[in-house]
């Protein structure tokens, strides 16, 4: 195994989340898919916890790299969401989403173990499978072929919708 892998740890985000942490994620959204936060730092941080610790189908997958050898201590450096979600014929898919690894932890077997970590949890919520979407243009969907996952015949499609202004009464 790779010198650095041996000092990464998978683990679930959990209460009490660390800021630097959600400051990392939010590097590792830009480092990925150059999209980092757009909101005030304490609003994305107020919608962090309200999302993934609140929903019980939610789950943030992460790999933190040790810090002066004391692992758990250090820096998130990769990381994965998994939603739950059950469809109206009562059967359950996971979807796989925002998995990234930090630019110089790539290639030392990061994402596997996410997505493995990602595939436990939706074994254990009993999933049947999972989906995810990935653009064909990009030449990573090497790493998902690798991880077992197979090109399906269907499009995604999706609808731009205004922001709701904030003097709208929220029904939902
Ligand atoms: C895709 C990504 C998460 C892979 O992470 P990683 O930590 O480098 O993946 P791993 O090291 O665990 O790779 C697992 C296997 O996939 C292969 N692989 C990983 N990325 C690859 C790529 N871009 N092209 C070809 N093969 C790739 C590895 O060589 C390895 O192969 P092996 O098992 O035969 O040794 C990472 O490249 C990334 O963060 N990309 C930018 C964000 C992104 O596009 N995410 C996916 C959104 S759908």
């Amino acid at each position: 195994m790779d010198k650095q892998a041996k000092k990464i740890t998978i683990e679930l985000l959990k209460l009490p989340v660390r800021i630097r942490d959600i400051r990392d994620i939010d590097k590792l959204n830009i480092d990925g898919f150059n999209r980092g936060t757009k909101k005030p730092f304490h609003k994305y941080v107020e919608i962090f916890i309200n999302e993934f610790f609140t929903h019980k189908n939610v789950f943030l997958v992460i790999a933190r790299h040790e810090k002066k050898g004391i692992i758990g201590e250090g820096r998130v450096v990769g990381k994965s969401t998994m939603y739950i979600r059950t469809l109206d014929d009562g059967r359950k898919v996971g979807w796989v989403d925002q998995v990234v690894t930090e630019k110089k932890f790539r290639k030392i077997g990061i994402g596997k173990q996410l997505e493995e970590m990602c595939c436990k949890i939706a074994s254990e919520m009993e999933c049947e499978e999972i989906d995810l979407s990935n653009s064909p243009e990009k030449e990573n969907s090497v790493f998902w072929v690798k991880q077992g996952y197979k090109k399906r015949n269907t499009v995604m499609y999706r609808k731009k919708l205004n922001l709701r202004k904030s003097k709208d009464k929220k029904k939902f």
